[in-house]
């Protein structure tokens, strides 16, 4: 029996379905509420439940703890509704975000290429077209594997029904492997989604800093692409950090870019360089970025995508930089390999 989900502050009201848990109903029908590993791991979904009753799922003791259990909290997305609910939750109101409904759409694999040795390149035509801003993220279905895998869309929304994902290779994971290994053309995917608010706030209507670094340039080029057919005007530079030129990847296409629109720099810089042939910035992207703007980032609306040190390391740079946290964006999603 469907019951109904209401969120304070926002008012919204929405249908949960038997068995359903409350995060996935409301991002279904459009209502957005926080989250990040979807599998009640991080605490980033914890809501207080008001009225009503909810069975509490699989929501980890870390995550959920007991005095929190006691004070009448869950997690958005391992909690199902008993009965009607009403709950409170801690939501940013987002101007830029278009609150798309997340819905399960299959495809066709269509094309797989090594970007890189470590990164491979999906090609899916769906069966339908899948409304999302760039920078957002997909989950991918992979066969055998309980939980689905969280991969951001490399592709800009003008692609139709054909989406890109950069899947880096985790070694000691288990889905990244076997997908590296087994995937091929002409394979029926599932993938669910649109997901995160990781995008271009265009509100701001500021210059841009990408930083990406490994398969973290899936949004970055996702959103530059998007900002630059859609006529953006302003300055958008990309700071791409890799070891050495065999890990940089959509060099030419960047490098394309910058000398058809005036507003965008492509900043590739390698850590590892031994190529003495090598023009480019070599060392760390956070000290380059550094150099560069002359220590200042004030202005700019920063977004950063890649490992954690290399974000950590520029947050550290762009807030010396006297770049206020408001205006410093990173993708916030949680995912096993
Ligand atoms: Fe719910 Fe992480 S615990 S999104």
């Amino acid at each position: 029996m469907a019951c109904k989900l209401e969120i304070e502050p926002t008012g919204d009201i929405v249908e949960v379905q038997e068995g359903q848990t409350l995060l996935d109903a409301a991002l279904r029908q459009g209502v957005y509420l926080p989250h990040a590993c979807n599998h009640g791991l991080c605490g980033t979904c914890k809501v207080e439940v008001l009225e009503g009753e909810v069975d509490l799922g699989d929501a980890s003791f870390f995550a959920l703890m007991e005095s929190e259990r006691e004070d009448g909290y869950c997690l958005a997305c391992t909690a199902t509704a008993v009965d009607d609910v009403v709950i409170e939750a801690d939501i940013d109101v987002d101007v830029d975000a278009r609150n798309i409904k997340v819905k399960d759409i299959w495809g066709t694999v269509i094309k797989r290429e090594m970007l890189t040795p470590r990164i491979l390149g999906l090609w899916i035509e769906l069966d339908e077209e899948l409304d999302f801003q760039a920078g957002q993220y997909i989950n991918y279905h992979v066969p055998g594997f309980d939980e689905p895998r969280a991969f951001s869309l490399a592709n800009q929304p003008s692609t139709g029904k054909i989406i890109e994902l950069n899947i880096g290779l985790i070694p000691d994971g288990e889905a990244t492997p076997w997908i590296h290994q087994n995937v091929k053309v002409g394979d029926r995917r599932k993938i669910t989604g649109p997901f995160g608010r990781f995008f271009v706030k265009r509100s701001a209507n500021k210059p841009m800093i990408f930083f990406a670094g490994g398969s973290g340039l899936s949004s970055p080029k996702s959103m530059i692409l998007d900002e630059l057919e859609n006529g953006c005007t302003l300055p958008i530079t990309l700071f791409h950090g890799a070891r050495n030129e065999e890990e940089l990847y959509y060099a030419d296409m960047f490098r394309d870019l910058e000398k058809k629109y005036l507003n965008f720099k492509y900043i590739p810089v390698l850590s590892n360089n031994e190529n003495p042939s090598w023009s480019g910035e070599v060392g760390f992207t956070n000290d380059v970025a550094k150099k560069l703007y002359n220590n200042q980032f004030t202005g700019n609306k920063a977004y950063l995508c890649g490992p954690p040190m290399m974000s950590e390391a520029c947050i550290t740079a762009l807030m010396q930089g006297r770049l206020f946290e408001k205006d410093i964006h990173t993708e916030k999603f949680f995912s096993k390999a």
